[in-house]
């Protein structure tokens, strides 16, 4: 699902230029429920980004499902993300002045899906999400944990084999953080690639394999034997 060789990351040229990642590799099979953690400033929101074809690394090769993210425009990266990937992130990233539903439909919007399949859709991942009476609230009007769950319908509503998480839980509270968590673990035992990013290990328990990364670097890559916590 994911092959990731040698990348690099730098920000800014010359002697101001920060190296956020040093030479990464990472494979992620699909199926697996991996999370990545380590100390902020790491570098896994710029690791995220890459993986999420939302930048592209200074040097090094990743590979998405086979595709070898260096040969394509943009139009085609983007193609190639809104196809393979669902975002889920700290903030939520909703808009605002569109309701519940809305901001699930955004992304069969873009995919051209026809306005009768669209509702019948939203509609499914509504009720899935356990916001069926929550349709037409504005976000603002939703508790953190609903906002979030609008946020993962929208991830899930086109069928991504990947979900790309950062800090998921980070502005939740410790049993909101649990139910979401629970989500994504019901969603990885159905087939769904994710990757998870947190700095929280009763969060980073959640998942079968954990990788530790330290100044744009992995040091360490265990199997976690009770991976999957109910
Ligand atoms: N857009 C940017 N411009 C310059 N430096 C950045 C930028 N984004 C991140 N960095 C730097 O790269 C390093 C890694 O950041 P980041 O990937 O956000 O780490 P984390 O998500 O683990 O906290 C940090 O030193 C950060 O200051
Ligand atoms: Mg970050």
């Amino acid at each position: 699902m994911i092959k990731a060789r040698q990348l690099v990351k730098e920000y800014g040229k010359g002697p101001v230029a920060v190296a956020a990642l040093n030479g990464v590799n990472l494979d992620v099979e699909r199926g697996q429920f991996v999370a990545i953690t380590g100390p902020s400033g790491s570098g896994k929101s710029t690791l995220m980004n890459i993986l999420g074809c939302l930048d592209v690394p200074t040097s090094g090769e990743y590979y998405l499902n086979g595709m070898n993210t260096s040969l394509l425009g943009g139009v085609q990266l983007a193609y190639l993300r809104n196809r393979t990937i669902g975002f889920v992130f700290q903030s939520f990233f909703l808009l605002p002045r569109l309701t519940a539903a809305e901001n699930m439909e955004i992304p069969l919007l873009y995919a051209g899906v026809t306005p009768v399949q669209r509702k019948k859709m939203v509609a499914e991942m509504l009720e899935r999400m356990g916001l069926s009476d929550r349709t037409t609230h504005l976000p603002n009007e939703l508790s953190g944990g609903q906002r979030q769950r609008v946020a993962i319908g929208r991830a899930l509503i086109n069928k991504p084999l990947l979900i790309l998480a950062d800090e998921p839980t980070g502005n939740l509270d410790t049993k909101t953080g649990r139910e979401i968590m629970s989500l994504l673990s019901e969603l990885n035992k159905a087939g769904t690639t994710i990757v998870l990013i947190t700095h929280e290990r009763e969060i980073a328990s959640y998942a079968q394999r954990l990788l530790a990364l330290k100044d744009g670097l992995f040091e360490a890559d265990l199997q976690i034997a009770t991976g999957g916590r109910p």
